[in-house]
């Protein structure tokens, strides 16, 4: 098979919804990184994205929908508080997870009762919605436990010859996934942390928790028990105080040769000198923006990646600290 990035228009939009109608799959960009979509209803067509994907099969998918879309066709008992988040963050970086009104193919949630859906803020994304007509259920448009791909050419990278159309909406902004949190309490519980934060969510609704699975218990979020984010070259991460660390084990590596680089932000990459560096930026907003996009820079070049936790705090670091530490996880 063929894989080739279309600019969006007219043209893409008609061979996109083509494709999606037989049941094949897409990839478009959104705010955060670029999903891989199929159609919702069609059950082959969301089991192809496994497939393709490579993902285990018992890590369900959200469901992407048109910002004009009415989510009580597939869901059901939406809270109060959901309904504010929605007023105040959507079209955004937000995924809700309700109770599932099993509209979807069953394959979406792997057999869960609940569903996650998600309504991207992403000029390109909206465009393709809107043209398709149907729920998308859509994973990120990479191979299984690699990096997420911030780019058209990153998606190209990982499923070239896997599928027929890459939507090309330009290096996507946020640089991390959108937060996932379960509506399905009396409170929202944050499932995977994002760029929408704890203090985002908890001045709307009131109180916010954080999911943490408990030793021996089933884990809510799937996804959270994959390795993930991981680029093809070894890493290490190194805690902020750890800095000097970091530089000996630099040393080591380019005194033998291999070629290695610091992953971090713009005050630690001003001190260390001559190094190679991968400079993820000086705020929170920037460096989830860059971390993907320089996850992929660093596998391309450089044998081994040191990565050094950055010394920004603020709500979105959260978010970068779970990808990154997963990232850098040797399991
Ligand atoms: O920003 C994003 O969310 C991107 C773009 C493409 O929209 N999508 C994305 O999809 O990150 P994926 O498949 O890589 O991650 C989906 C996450 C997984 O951690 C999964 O376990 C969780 O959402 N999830 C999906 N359905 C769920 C459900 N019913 N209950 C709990 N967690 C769910
Ligand atoms: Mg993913």
């Amino acid at each position: 098979m063929i894989t080739r990035i279309l600019t969006i228009d007219e043209n893409s939009l008609k061979l996109s919804k083509k494709i999606i109608d037989g049941g094949g799959a897409v990839a478009f960009p959104t705010e955060t990184v670029y999903g891989l979509g199929a159609n919702a209803f069609d059950d082959n067509a969301v089991k192809n994205i496994f497939t393709v994907k490579g993902r285990p099969n018992d890590n369900p998918l959200i469901v992407h929908v048109h910002k004009d879309y009415d989510i009580t066709n597939l869901v059901t008992e939406i809270p109060d508080y959901a309904v504010k988040l929605a007023q105040a963050y959507l079209p955004g970086p937000l995924t809700m997870v309700y109770k599932s009104k099993g509209k979807v193919s069953s394959a979406v949630s792997c057999g869960l009762d609940t569903l996650a859906v998600r309504v991207p803020e992403h000029e390109g994304a909206q465009k393709f919605l809107k043209y398709v007509r149907l729920p998308i259920a859509a994973p990120s448009a990479n191979i299984s436990k690699h990096v997420s791909p911030v780019t058209a050419e990153h998606v190209y990278a990982d499923l070239n010859g896997r599928i027929e159309v890459i939507l090309d909406g330009g290096k996507c902004s946020g640089g991390i996934e959108s937060t996932v949190l379960d509506c399905t309490g009396e409170v929202p519980a944050i499932l995977r942390s994002g760029l929408i934060t704890r203090e985002m969510i908890s001045e709307i609704a009131g109180d916010c928790l954080v999911y943490t699975p408990k030793n021996g218990e089933q884990v809510r979020s799937p996804g959270m028990k994959y390795k993930h984010y991981s680029p093809n070259c070894e890493t290490m991460l190194f805690e902020f105080g750890e800095f000097e660390k970091a530089l000996i084990a630099y040393d080591k590596y380019a005194n033998n040769n291999i070629k290695v680089c610091l992953l971090c932000d713009a005050r630690t990459c001003g001190l260390s000198g001559s190094r190679e560096c991968l400079n993820l930026g000086d705020n929170g907003k920037d460096i989830a923006s860059n971390l993907y996009y320089k996850l992929r820079e660093g596998e391309e070049k450089f044998q081994i990646i040191i990565a050094v936790a950055p010394e920004i705090d603020d709500g979105i670091m959260a978010g970068v600290m779970n990808r990154l530490t997963k990232a850098c996880r040797n399991q």
